[in-house]
């Protein structure tokens, strides 16, 4: 099967790296539209406009399958993307619910959502949440993680204070984290000791994963990916990216 991958940046590739751990795919063509990035921060028009034009860019490729590896796009344009294309095209907020009931059943469970300020608006999560029943939930826009991460600051003071200034005033650690952004499992690990490991953290790749397995046949691994990667602004920067975060 071959498949599109499309993000807002380079945040998508978290979701590849989990794709590829798994053997799922014999072909990803990746597409971030770095010229325009952060959607987060854009109303819902703008990335519903963006996510379509992103449809266009994937005709030019024989896909089976499109995954919009990014929770912004997935929170706003699923449905508009779909009309639009004769594949499957799924995002990553469903899947992480799902990871999330399979993960911690109990719908008494403290549940913190991170996302962009377009995905927590969006209350995407929240209502695929709710609607299983958990009801302990709440939600930070924290977008400024986003730039740290497109600037590699996986650890150190900038990124500390960033988590003290979103995190700061919570009382207790979470029983668990959706990481409902693509950049976040960049910073997992200093999450996750943000909290002292007390929170399990839900990330869009393993989420992806999971969901693709149960709804997908994959009988057939593929020992090879083939890798192909496209951006619609400095290409360079998002294949150097790629094979530092994919170990190519
Ligand atoms: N990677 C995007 C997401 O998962 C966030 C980055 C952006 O704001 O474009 O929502």
């Amino acid at each position: 099967m071959r498949v599109g991958v499309f993000d807002s940046g380079v945040g998508g590739l978290s979701v590849v790296k989990s794709l590829l751990e798994h053997h799922l795919f014999e072909e990803i063509i990746y597409f971030g539209d770095t010229a325009r990035v952060p959607y987060g921060v854009k109303d819902q028009n703008t990335i519903i406009r963006y996510s379509l034009e992103a449809i266009e860019f994937f005709k030019n490729f024989e896909i089976d399958l499109l995954i919009t590896a990014c929770n912004t796009v997935s929170a706003y344009a699923l449905d508009e993307m779909r009309l639009q294309s004769d594949h499957d095209v799924i995002g990553v907020v469903d899947p992480g619910v799902l990871a999330l009931k399979n993960a911690i059943p109990d719908p008494d469970a403290n549940i913190l959502i991170l996302g962009t300020k377009a995905t927590v608006k969006s209350g995407a999560y929240t209502k695929g949440l709710n609607s299983l029943g958990y009801h302990n939930l709440s939600a930070i826009a924290t977008g400024l993680l986003v730039p740290i991460v497109e600037e590699g600051l996986y650890e150190g003071e900038v990124l500390q204070s960033t988590l003290h200034h979103y995190f700061g005033n919570l009382t207790k650690a979470p029983d668990a984290i959706i990481l409902g952004c693509t950049h976040f499992p960049l910073i997992a690990n200093a999450i996750e000791s943000y909290f002292e490991g007390k929170s399990t953290l839900i990330h869009s790749g393993e989420a992806i994963v999971e969901y693709l397995e149960a709804h997908y046949d994959f009988t057939k691994r593929f020992e090879k990916t083939e890798l192909k990667f496209f951006a619609s602004e400095n290409p360079e920067g998002l294949r150097r990216t790629a094979k530092e975060w994919l170990q190519l």
